[in-house]
């Protein structure tokens, strides 16, 4: 039975990043992340271990602090391994997820139209990822931080665009399924892995401004279901119709249609809401 966390930082990693002070900012998933004061700046700290359901998540951070070097340079990010599987430091970046940005809405049942300046700047994070030839694979409202200057797109474990170190890539197997297109989940059913791409990033994100919105999951399944019976509800079922109101409300219907090829670019998103929010 794999150990369940949450872990403090080992003494090497400590000697490497060096922490004044540090919060524990979540343990699941196979992941303890910590918020890190140094004396370098802030750092959010992740130390990856086998979860109960799967291995890969021990690589995780060492594989995402590959990603990262590549898309922000090595500045910052440092990486190795631990007792039980991979750690890594980055930057730490100020601000709010789009998830508890949006609670307001969410209150107020779905109705109120949500912030078009905070959807456009995730938005821009995502086109930005994908102008740079990456696809992130796991977007989720929680994967967006918005801060006073800038949003920023989190979590770039299992992006894929560039070369990564054989001894900790692993194959995609889906996201979290709450955000996941039907193909991504038909593939991940028929054959145990998928390619992400950049039009299921674009799903997921018209999901993400969705359930951020509204509180709802695109698909309805019980809460208890198995992942492959939600997997199967988001193949075979209709989707939830999309509420939001006004122009953002049509701007999902059409990120999430069915067929990838039908929805819009990440760079088409981005200027729908210029145009909607011209501000
Ligand atoms: N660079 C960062 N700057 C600010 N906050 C961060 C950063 N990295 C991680 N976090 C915070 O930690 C949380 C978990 O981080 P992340 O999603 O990258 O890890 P994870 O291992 O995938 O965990 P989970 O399974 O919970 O998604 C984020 O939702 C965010 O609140
Ligand atoms: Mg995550």
């Amino acid at each position: 039975m794999p150990s369940s966390g949450p872990f403090e930082l080992p003494n090497h990693v400590q000697s490497i990043v060096r922490p004044l002070s540090k919060r524990l900012v979540v343990n699941r998933r196979g992941s303890t992340v910590w918020d890190v004061q140094t004396a370098a700046g802030r750092f959010a700290v992740k130390l990856g271990y086998r979860s109960q359901t799967h291995a890969w998540t021990a690589l995780a951070p060492a594989r995402e602090a590959a990603v990262l070097r590549q898309l922000i340079g090595p500045d910052g990010i440092h990486c190795g391994e631990w007792e039980e599987g991979t750690w890594s430091a980055q930057p730490w970046h100020e601000g709010q997820s789009l998830f508890t940005l949006w609670e307001p809405h969410r209150q107020a049942g779905g109705q109120a139209a949500p912030n078009l300046a905070e959807a456009l700047s995730c938005a821009l994070a995502l086109a930005d990822l994908h102008d740079a030839g990456w696809v992130h694979g796991d977007v989720q409202p929680n994967h967006f931080v918005i801060g006073p200057t800038r949003t920023t797109l989190i979590d770039l474990a299992l992006a894929q665009g560039g070369a990564v170190p054989k001894s900790f890539d692993f194959s995609y197997r889906g996201c979290l399924v709450h955000y996941e297109a039907p193909e991504i989940s038909q593939s991940v059913l028929e054959t145990g892995t998928a390619v992400p791409t950049v039009e299921a990033d674009v799903y997921a994100l018209g999901a993400s401004f969705f359930i951020s919105a509204t509180g709802w999951r695109h698909v309805s399944y019980p809460d208890d279901a198995s992942r492959e019976d939600q997997r199967q509800a988001i193949v075979v079922q209709p989707h939830r119709r999309i509420t939001v109101p006004g122009s953002l409300g049509k701007l999902i219907e059409q990120m999430m249609r069915r067929n990838p090829a039908d929805r819009p670019t990440s760079e088409e998103v981005c200027a729908e809401l210029r145009r909607a929010f011209p501000g």
